[in-house]
């Protein structure tokens, strides 16, 4: 071979290295920039949990102002919920229909994959969207409600192991104690009530807090000082939101 045509050879060799090299850069770029995009665009998932009276509904819609006003688009929502799923539930929890403990567990499960799964406005359709969701209880309450009264690992693991019930990005528990929280909602109701109300909420705050226990590690959980006024609870909701946005 004669050295111009070695010289070529390799001149060739040198050309289709740097192509490929080129190739390979783009694709990697392509790469990243598909999965940038998706998370950035990507909703987050809030989830509000506490005792009777805690104030999630005001602090979800304070929550849901201060996203918007930042100009990020916010899906409200709660559990039970609207869908038949839900409703059924809501029979159950009203007494009209009779139903089982581990029934009712199942019927939670049901109406959260439910949930997650819808089309419309379900927690995968908006967060997909680039849609932020604020949802009114979710499994914590499962846990702690039904996982008091069934067996609790099996209600832990047909909500945690549970493909399609997506994990929040944040959940932000409202604790109040049972004196609080009747300090607020029992204003002039009879002794033996408040007494039954305050049997009831105690359990249901030390099950609550048992989950978060649990849970410690494997989720976001903040725990928010609920008995203070609502523009103080905001500040501390919005700073734990900030946390997960930056
Ligand atoms: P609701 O009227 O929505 O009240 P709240 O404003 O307190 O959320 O009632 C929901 C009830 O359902 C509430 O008592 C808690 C109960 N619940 C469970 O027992 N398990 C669950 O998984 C959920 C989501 C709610």
């Amino acid at each position: 071979m004669s050295l111009t045509a070695a010289f070529d050879k390799l001149f060739v060799a040198f050309i289709q290295s740097v192509l490929a090299i080129c190739a390979g850069l783009c694709y990697t770029v392509s790469k990243s920039e598909e999965w940038g995009t998706g998370t950035v665009n990507r909703g987050v998932f809030i989830v509000f949990e506490g005792i009777d009276g805690a104030g999630k509904t005001t602090q979800a819609e304070l929550l849901r102002n201060r996203l918007t006003e930042s100009g990020r688009r916010v899906h409200m929502t709660a559990e039970p919920t609207d869908m038949p799923t839900g409703v059924a539930l809501r029979r159950v929890l009203s007494g009209k229909v009779k139903k089982s403990e581990s029934e009712a567990a199942l019927m939670f499960v049901q109406d959260r994959v439910a949930h997650n799964l819808a089309p419309e406005n379900g927690i995968e359709a908006c967060l997909a969207k680039g849609i932020d969701v604020i949802c009114d209880r979710y499994y914590y309450s499962t846990m702690a409600y039904q996982g008091s009264s069934v067996d609790y690992g099996w209600v832990r693991s047909m909500n945690l192991d549970c493909p399609d019930i997506r994990k929040p990005d944040l959940c932000i528990f409202l604790d109040l104690t049972p004196e609080q929280s009747l300090g607020r909602i029992a204003a002039g109701r009879q002794s033996v009530e408040i007494y039954e109300n305050r049997e009831t909420l105690s359990r249901v705050r030390q099950a609550f807090l048992g989950v978060l226990n649990d849970l410690e590690g494997r989720e976001r959980i903040v725990i928010v000082d609920a008995h203070r006024d609502i523009g103080a609870i905001h500040a501390d909701i919005v700073k734990a939101v900030e946390d997960i946005l930056t």
